[in-house]
């Protein structure tokens, strides 16, 4: 997954973390052999979660008002990604490389952009 300008939110803590997602993210498209495969995406998955207490943190902090459901997007994602890791090879792979880019793309320019509006509103970054 390429940096698309429609990413950046403008607030440097969300930009950073999506960064690294992306980073991290890369690595298991790039694995070779079911084992890289399986560790690269046991370390995408710590850090979705990480990425998702950080937001959820953010979200108390500037009183966003559609928390819950931005959490509950976060939660309907974990309990997709642990439902395709038990998947068939190919359709695990298949998730990884085309289901968490176009996840991404939609929930960037949705729940994390009015998120990252409710941040700026309140002077945080
Ligand atoms: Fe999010």
């Amino acid at each position: 997954m390429q940096w698309e300008e429609g990413f950046r939110l403008g607030l440097g803590s969300m930009d950073g973390v999506h960064q690294h997602f992306m980073a991290i993210h890369q690595a298991c498209v790039d694995a070779v052999g079911d084992e890289a495969f399986k560790a690269a995406c046991t370390e995408l998955r710590a850090h979705l979660v990480e990425h998702f207490d950080g937001e959820k943190l953010q979200m108390e902090q500037c009183g966003f008002p559609m928390i819950r459901i931005h959490m509950a997007e976060h939660i309907r994602v974990l309990n997709e990604f642990d439902h395709m890791m038990k998947a068939p090879k190919a359709m695990a792979r298949a998730y990884i490389n085309e289901g968490i880019p176009t996840w991404f793309r939609q929930h960037v320019a949705t729940m994390d952009s009015a998120t990252a509006a409710c941040l700026r509103q309140a002077g945080m970054d």
